[in-house]
């Protein structure tokens, strides 16, 4: 080999090995983001939300907090599953009803009704609600937050919704 022609063939081939793959990357990636999106998709799809009958209003007992099972379908991706929440109902003597969500607006740890304090209390944190769901202790940035109810033939209907945690005000995941 003459001095001064020598020619950097490796380096040649290892730049065009790289940039080829490089460039097979960016289209492979170009076609893979569609068809993952499309595969993803029905399982991010938000669901349909609905009235579901959860008792007879004749049923729930006037100023005693009472948890309803709120049965649910749940569609994850392509397979349907059945899914139970226990949400509160209250009653008052006037026959009102209010639906509580059973989640704790403060974290997001579930609470019960002790009877005795004729209060609601969440273990996780110590936030204390009254039966109006009113905060009356602890962390919790918010009263308990209501579900719409109707009533219909005699039945409570309940349409279910979850909000984010830790915010003075409902907001709606
Ligand atoms: S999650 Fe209920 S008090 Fe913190």
């Amino acid at each position: 080999m003459e001095e001064g022609c020598s020619t950097p063939v490796g380096t040649r081939r290892s730049f065009f090995v790289k940039a080829t793959m490089l460039i097979s990357s960016i289209i492979g990636f170009s076609l893979a983001v569609p068809i993952v999106g499309y595969m993803v998709s029905p399982a991010l799809k938000r669901q349909p939300k609905g009235w579901i009958s959860v008792a007879k209003i004749e049923d729930i007992p006037a100023n005693e907090p009472t948890v309803l099972d709120y049965s649910m379908t749940v569609k994850d991706g392509w397979q349907n599953s059945q899914s139970t929440k226990g949400i509160w109902a209250v009653k008052r003597d006037d026959g009102q009803i209010r639906v509580y969500s059973p989640i704790c607006p403060h974290l997001g740890c579930g609470y019960r009704w002790e009877n005795q304090d004729r209060l609601f209390k969440c273990p996780c944190h110590g936030s204390v609600y009254d039966m109006e769901g009113t905060v009356k202790a602890g962390p919790a940035p918010r009263p308990l937050d209501t579900l719409p109810s109707k009533v219909e033939n005699g039945n409570l209907l309940v349409m279910y919704q979850e909000f984010k945690s830790g915010l003075p005000e409902k907001v709606e995941l």
